[in-house]
């Protein structure tokens, strides 16, 4: 461990990466970057940590969600606002009906990065370079759009400084206030059959509040009822600008990735002898990796014994990714292998990645009934075995988008084309949301 230095994951063999033609200007922007002022603070990552340490002990529930990817074109206030509400609103939900402390984490503000099944697609008959998220090459479809750009981190960085000051001050600045709860949630929930279940909430949460003021607790005295915490996260994929961003603590000499609060290594680069886990290995910050349905249980420990070699709770989060139709025979014997070890991990279900698939009608697509059957599956598995289901981790979004089959509102493939926007994989849009919140809000009340 005492040769690790950011840059050590570059003598490592590295899966999904950009090649950039113009070496210079990579260079250029590394440089400029590692003077950047970092977007968040080790502290605040240690206030997460201790957080996710609660919920790996059985204290709590980490939600953990927004866009599979974020765009450089939807880059604006309601966007990030509604993203910001909905992943509230679940959390409101899940925190007063499943009876549970939620610690919210945002899949934004840099979460621009992409891995992809292939290097090239074919679109009527024309071969383009895959698109790979904003932060490396454009969704445009020309071969100019598609090819790498390193600026492109330039962009990304103020785009998500941009959009953390805007999170920040939402959170801190009374959109969160526990007493505007009816308010700022009615739009999001007008037409939904599960509005009065919301506002019935809603309103207990009033009545409490109205009671504990009576009592002398209220938001003046007692800022968590005015204001709240949301943490930023992302997918650590494109190296070149994560080594840039990681920077020695003053205060405990350590080193942390300061690209956002929490970083995860996808499914395809978690190879144990590969660049990714190298990097993660020497950042101080909460981490998670994706686990798919062909992890094999030795490999889960040598890559707890790899990252989390103290056994710290806190540090690890395994989010899974098993898909409705692998979960029961591939979760079970990993839960199994990780208490008998003795290690303290987070368990998270990732519902959506294992989930895809092509509609009739052409698009990339997720059934609600898929998804929630993850879910409830995952946390069956977890009741078997005695151990905590910890967490959820969506890609979802505030917009009333159709990508997603499914939900109450029985969005069919040929509905899916009405609004289509996600630049990755579909997401859940708000309503979907709010149906997921309040059954997996049963699941938690039922499973503590
Ligand atoms: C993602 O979270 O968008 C993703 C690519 O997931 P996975 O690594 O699980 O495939
Ligand atoms: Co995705």
């Amino acid at each position: 461990m005492s040769q690790w230095h950011p840059s050590s994951w570059r003598e490592l063999p590295i899966l999904q990466q950009p090649t950039y033609k113009d070496q210079q200007s990579l260079k250029d922007v590394e440089q400029k970057l590692s003077t950047y002022p970092p977007l968040v603070f080790a502290e605040e990552t240690r206030a997460l940590y201790s957080e996710l340490g609660e919920v790996s002990q059985g204290r709590g529930f980490l939600l953990q969600g927004g866009d599979c990817a974020e765009s450089f074109a939807e880059f604006n206030a309601p966007k990030i606002r509604d993203t910001f509400k909905v992943i509230l609103q679940m959390a409101v939900v899940l925190t007063f009906s499943g009876r549970c402390p939620v610690t919210k984490v945002a899949r934004m503000a840099g979460q621009y990065a992409k891995p992809r099944s292939a290097d090239f697609e074919t679109i009527n008959g024309v071969e383009y370079p895959s698109y790979r998220g904003d932060i490396i090459n454009s969704f445009e479809l020309s071969q100019e759009a598609r090819e790498p750009d390193p600026t492109r981190m330039l962009d990304a960085y103020y785009r998500s400084s941009s959009t953390l000051n805007l999170l920040r001050a939402f959170a801190q600045g009374g959109l969160a206030d526990l007493n505007q709860v009816n308010r700022w949630n009615m739009t999001f929930v007008e037409n939904n059959p599960l509005k009065e279940r919301y506002q019935d909430v809603a309103y207990r949460i009033q009545d409490a509040l109205a009671f504990m003021d009576i009592v002398g607790i209220n938001a003046k005295n007692h800022p968590p009822l005015h204001e709240t915490t949301l943490f930023t996260s992302h997918e650590a994929l494109l190296l070149n600008y994560e080594q840039a961003l990681t920077r020695v603590d003053t205060l405990t000499g350590k080193w942390y990735n300061c690209s956002a609060h929490m970083l995860w290594i996808g499914e395809r680069t978690r190879q144990l002898d590969h660049a990714h886990v190298e990097f993660f290995k020497g950042i101080h910050n909460p981490i998670g990796v994706k686990v798919g349905p062909t992890m094999d249980e030795d490999e889960l420990i040598r890559l707890i014994d790899a990252l989390n070699p103290d056994n710290d709770p806190g540090r690890l989060t395994f989010i899974t990714r098993m898909g409705v139709n692998n979960l029961e025979k591939n979760l079970p014997r990993l839960l199994k292998r990780v208490k008998d070890e003795g290690r303290h991990v987070v368990w998270s279900s990732d519902p959506m990645h294992g989930n895809t698939k092509k509609a009739s009608s052409g698009y990339k697509t997720r059934n609600f009934d898929d998804i929630l059957g993850e879910i409830q599956q995952f946390f069956a598995a977890h009741r078997a075995e005695g151990t905590h289901a910890g967490g959820i981790h969506l890609e979802m979004t505030g917009q009333h988008v159709t990508e997603c089959t499914g939900g109450a509102y029985k969005i069919s493939d040929e509905d899916l084309a009405e609004c289509y926007q996600t630049q990755c994989d579909p997401r859940l849009n708000a309503d979907q949301v709010l149906e997921l919140a309040f059954l997996v809000a049963d699941h938690l009340k039922s499973g503590l």
